[in-house]
């Protein structure tokens, strides 16, 4: 069975043929990404309008790409597989009006994705034995979202999610976005801040690293109040932009800035799922989407695991950003509640599909 996926949820235009074999395995055939960032990275964050524009003008030819590196036609197509939300509601709407299309042309059944369904499924799909150690703890982080979910075993062989946290403001990969603006190093901030923090003391600023526990004690995170920190920071430093990344690297106060922040950002995610994981006692972690690439947050992931006796496992870097293999590999698994190619017409863009 093979199907093609698509997602252009946010800045990424992209499609993917997954095949599942008849013994079970999932394959990624193709996974194509175009990325948007160069043409945002000016205005400091994505622009929506621009975004829809650059989907409009990418789609056929990344889908193109998707079906010829798999070496599949539309006619070796079982089904088609498209991010429905949340995201920005024009850009949804390009990937869900292209899936509709094909599905409608060539009579193919068409399934709605949840886009943070794909990002828990993308370790699914790099590593088919977690499958085999639920329930599981999983953690989603990127640039709209930061959520903790239990996974436990469904009915015929679905998985089962519930959300069990979420941030109550900022996404952590916003975080990272913001403060990289504020220190002068421009959109998307993650991989710069990373490389920052290799070079600095992660234990030179001082910085909130949980939350506030109130009286009803949970597992959501906040973001706003480290961000906030960082600002009053650098305004009580006199800290400077840096004009350039070269420059940054060079700066002892942006460099401990950065891990310091990092330090904060990450152990706010290890603070919490190590609560959760005490209480719920799963058989293994995950962390997928965005930020998930970050390798001091997969080391402090890992450590958690050895520490609760748990393996921690994570998609592999070409997963975790925004891709079409993982809506595909989501096609697959609810093929049984997909849309004929009638219905399919009617399907829409949900912006705020909570999942
Ligand atoms: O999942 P994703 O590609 O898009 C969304 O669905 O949001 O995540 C993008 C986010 C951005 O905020 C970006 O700064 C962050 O992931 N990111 C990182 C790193 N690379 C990208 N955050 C921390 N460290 C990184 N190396
Ligand atoms: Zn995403």
């Amino acid at each position: 069975m093979t199907f093609l996926g698509i997602d252009t949820s946010c800045d990424e235009t992209s499609a993917a043929v997954v095949e599942r074999t008849s013994d079970g395995t999932c394959l990624i055939r193709s996974n194509v990404v175009s990325s948007q960032i160069d043409l945002h990275a000016r205005f400091g964050g994505v622009v929506p309008e621009m975004a829809s524009r650059a989907h409009i003008e990418r789609i056929g030819p990344v889908v193109e790409a998707a079906l010829s590196q798999a070496g599949a036609g539309v006619d070796g197509l079982h089904g088609v597989a498209v991010t429905a939300g949340p995201g920005l509601v024009g850009a949804l709407l390009v990937g869900v009006n292209f899936a509709k299309g094909l599905a409608y042309q060539h009579g193919l059944p068409l399934v709605s994705v949840h886009h943070i369904h794909g990002h828990l499924e993308s370790v699914f799909l790099a590593h088919p034995g977690l499958e085999r150690e639920l329930p599981s703890l999983a953690l989603v982080v990127s640039g709209g979202h930061t959520a903790l979910y239990t996974v436990e075993n469904g009915r015929r062989s679905a998985r089962r999610y519930a959300r069990i946290g979420t941030t109550r403001d900022d996404a952590v990969g916003e975080a990272y976005d913001k403060v990289s603006k504020l220190l002068g190093l421009g959109y998307p901030g993650g991989p710069i801040i990373e490389k920052l923090a290799c070079k600095g003391n992660g234990n030179a600023v001082e910085l909130p690293r949980h939350p506030k526990i109130g009286k009803t004690v949970n597992y959501d995170f906040s973001y706003s109040g480290l961000k906030s920190a960082v600002a009053r920071y650098v305004a009580s430093k006199n800290i400077a932009p840096a004009s350039s990344h070269e420059e940054a690297l060079e700066r002892g106060d942006i460099c401990d800035l950065a891990a310091s922040f990092q330090e904060a950002a990450v152990e706010m995610l290890r603070w919490t799922a190590r609560r959760a994981a005490k209480r719920m006692k799963p058989r293994s972690l995950s962390v997928s989407g965005g930020v998930s690439v970050n390798r001091y947050l997969r080391e402090r992931f890992a450590t958690l695991g050895e520490e609760l006796d748990v393996p921690a496992y994570f998609p592999p870097r070409e997963l975790t950003t925004d891709n079409g293999a993982m809506i595909a590999y989501c096609g697959i698994l609810g093929r049984r509640s997909a849309l004929s190619p009638a219905k399919a017409l009617a399907l829409n863009a949900r912006a705020d599909w909570r999942f």
